[in-house]
């Protein structure tokens, strides 16, 4: 994937208008603030763009974005540069500790090829009802609501996707029927910075992201990387936090590293960041989180990690409102 400039070859009143592109493979995606021009027009612009990038050698495929500032819920993207790092648990616990204090708050499980808030919801084999072709999300015990591509489909059955098709799939869990009073939208994104999320990312234009990463080396130069995805689209990034930081063994108490520990704190400082928590590798989570008892909703000091991480997203949401 590269970042491309299609501004030469757009019509000159239409490139100031282009927040971001993408060729990836012949596939061109491009978006366009749709804002300024007036609704009558923008099929014609649409078109317009169309037309003028397919005529470069190196496009096959063209597929155009059109953005528009929207009200609504402020959206904040969770997101990760590989999977398995503990994406999904920090969604799901981040949204609890938010809605225990007061937030309201909903979620939505972007990570169509692999969700896993069914489960973590304990609301999976739960199909949502429509209304006007628009999904209504469901409740949970938690106070979260939430829409997850595995409720609307079969397992498995997103995997051949691709691009346009996953992400239709997804403006339509992001424009469900939100209660009126949300005021927070989580999204659980897929894992990683390929065109799925370059276009999710810019067309739904998240206010922030919180990134999650494990200590390792590897996970953190990943981590890195979903950053810059985050920056190419202008969103700001409201913190790094760390998972699976230090284990403490279950029978004699000892803490240990298996993944290093504080590396993600480092690379915040390093990337000038903020830090915004460590949760520990901790067998309790796992099992709540397939069991459908997440550990934030919990009284133990398991929702302790999710509780403090949970105040700075807060902060970050009341001083940018
Ligand atoms: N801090 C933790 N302690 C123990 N297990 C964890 C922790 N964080 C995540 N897990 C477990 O690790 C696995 C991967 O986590 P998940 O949130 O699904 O990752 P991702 O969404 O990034 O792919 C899950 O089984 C989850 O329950
Ligand atoms: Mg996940």
């Amino acid at each position: 994937m590269s970042r491309t400039d299609f501004s030469a070859d757009l019509p000159p009143e239409i490139a100031p208008l282009v927040t971001g592109s993408v060729l990836n493979e012949g596939r061109a995606t491009i978006v366009v603030d749709a804002a300024p021009i007036p609704a009558a027009q923008r099929a014609k612009v649409e078109e317009a763009v169309k037309a003028a990038v397919a005529k470069r050698a190196d496009v096959d495929e063209v597929r155009v974005v059109m953005t528009a500032e929207r009200k609504g819920p402020l959206i904040v993207a969770v997101g990760s540069g590989k999977g398995g790092v503990g994406k999904s648990t920090l969604t799901a616990n981040l949204a609890i500790a938010l809605a225990r204090k007061g937030v309201k708050v909903g979620l939505v499980d972007a990570d169509i090829y692999g969700p896993s808030q069914p489960v973590i919801f304990g609301t999976q084999g739960q199909k949502p009802q429509a209304e006007d072709n628009k999904p209504i999300p469901l409740d949970s015990k938690y106070g979260v609501p939430h829409l997850s591509m595995g409720h609307l489909v079969a397992p498995g059955k997103a995997l051949a996707w691709r691009g346009p098709m996953a992400a239709g799939a997804l403006g339509q869990l992001v424009e469900a029927h939100w209660a009126a009073d949300t005021e927070v939208l989580l999204i659980d994104l897929p894992p990683g910075t390929g065109d799925v999320q370059l276009t999710m990312v810019q067309k739904f234009k998240p206010a922030g992201a919180v990134l999650v990463s494990t200590p390792q080396d590897l996970a953190l130069i990943d981590a890195a990387r979903a950053g810059q995805l985050f920056d190419t689209a202008g969103i700001p990034i409201i913190g790094l936090v760390e998972n699976m930081s230090g284990y403490a063994c279950p029978s004699c108490g000892e803490v240990s590293d298996p993944f290093g520990a504080g590396g993600v704190e480092a690379a915040a400082e390093r990337l000038e960041l903020p830090f915004l928590g460590r949760i520990p590798l901790d067998m309790a989570i796992r099992q709540g989180s397939d069991a459908g008892e997440p550990p934030a909703a919990g009284d133990g000091a398991m929702a302790e990690p999710f509780l403090a991480i949970a105040d700075k997203v807060q902060a970050w949401i009341s001083a940018r409102s």
